[in-house]
């Protein structure tokens, strides 16, 4: 049988940080050799709410992949390549696009909350959103499914958006035949990592981020200021301390231990030792990524070379799913007209 597929995209408005390695990158790496493994870089998405600042999204495409590289990813397995550069992935966005209600678009939460954090560009109540960023959870379909991908990495925060890939995947089915595998969202043990200022989420447009490039010197500086609570004690209780527990949780990640037994280690410390404790076993797991980065960083000519394979890669399969689903919607002509 087949090897099942892993498809992944990571937006283009900056690079990624703690946020996205504990909660997809991992696992990225971690199913290299289960999965086949597609990673996208999502310009066409970061577009919806970027296209005013095109040069941005463009020059964090190489950041993204960058990123992904430093993973030390087997690239026989695992394939990069760039949304824009697949056409295939527009045209279904468009057939896709008669299958979903904007009200349920409007209503889906991923969308709502994201709407609501970007007041500047979209409004004090979203009165001046655009239709591309409504509609990106259906380019999103579009993106899993040229693919006929099974399995999606996301943080906690995607999970709505999957939701609505699978019922595209489910009205397209049952209307035109079946066509596409219903995929299912993977979630690490980490799926939410929130901001060092306490708000909901880490997010580069928040700027509450340690990015997995930043210096040794710049994650010190971040941790010392991140928010914490008036307590004194170090413990795990995210409903009631979220600020403390989310460093508590990325001790844990860092080190590879549980939360239990992270508290067990930082009993008695003060927030001042805990966070420079923290901020060195950051450093210290992400050392040998951010040699292998600066490395990958200085070599621009060999990433453009990996994606063009990645394209090559990917169009084959892209041909082909748009080759099944013109069929199921009878607008393969060469067949239609036949007698
Ligand atoms: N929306 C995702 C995010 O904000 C990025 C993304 C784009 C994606 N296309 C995808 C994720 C396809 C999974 C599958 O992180």
């Amino acid at each position: 049988m087949a090897q099942k597929i892993i498809l992944t995209g990571d937006r283009t408005s900056g690079a990624l940080h703690l946020g996205h390695y504990f909660g997809s990158l991992v696992n990225r790496k971690k199913y290299e050799n289960e999965y086949e493994t597609f990673i996208m870089a999502a310009d066409v998405q970061t577009l919806t709410d970027n296209f005013e600042n095109p040069e941005k999204v463009s020059k964090n495409v190489f950041e993204t992949i960058a990123d992904n590289l430093a993973l030390d990813l087997d690239l026989d397995k695992t394939t990069l390549f760039i949304q824009s550069q697949i056409p295939q992935i527009a045209e279904l966005t468009v057939f896709f696009s008669n299958l979903v209600t904007l009200n349920k678009l409007l209503r889906n939460p991923t969308i709502k909350t994201e709407i609501a954090q970007k007041k500047e560009l979209f409004g004090q109540d979203g009165e001046s959103v655009n239709f591309g960023f409504i509609g990106y959870p259906v380019s999103q379909a579009a993106d899993i499914l040229f693919l006929k991908a099974d399995v999606i990495p996301v943080g906690e925060d995607q999970l709505p958006v999957i939701e609505v890939c699978r019922d595209i995947v489910d009205r397209f089915n049952s209307i035109y035949g079946p066509v596409f595998p219903k995929p299912k969202a993977m979630l690490s043990e980490a799926p939410r990592i929130i901001g060092l200022d306490g708000k909901t989420k880490m997010s580069k447009s928040l700027g509450n981020a340690v990015f997995l490039k930043d210096s040794e010197e710049e994650t010190i500086s971040k941790i010392k200021s991140a928010k914490t609570d008036s307590g004194s004690t170090i413990e795990y209780n995210p409903d009631a301390r979220p600020e403390i527990s989310n460093l508590v949780m990325l001790y844990a990640l860092t080190n590879n231990i549980s939360t239990d037994q992270a508290v067990d280690d930082l009993k008695g410390l003060n927030y001042g030792s805990f966070k420079m404790k923290l901020a060195e076993s950051i450093n210290t797991h992400f050392r040998e990524f951010r040699q292998r980065r600066i490395e990958i960083a200085s070599n621009p000519s060999q990433i453009l070379e990996i994606l063009e394979i990645g394209r090559e890669r990917v169009s084959i399969r892209a041909k082909k799913t748009l080759e099944d689903v013109r069929h199921a919607m009878h607008i393969d002509y060469e067949n239609q007209f036949k007698i």
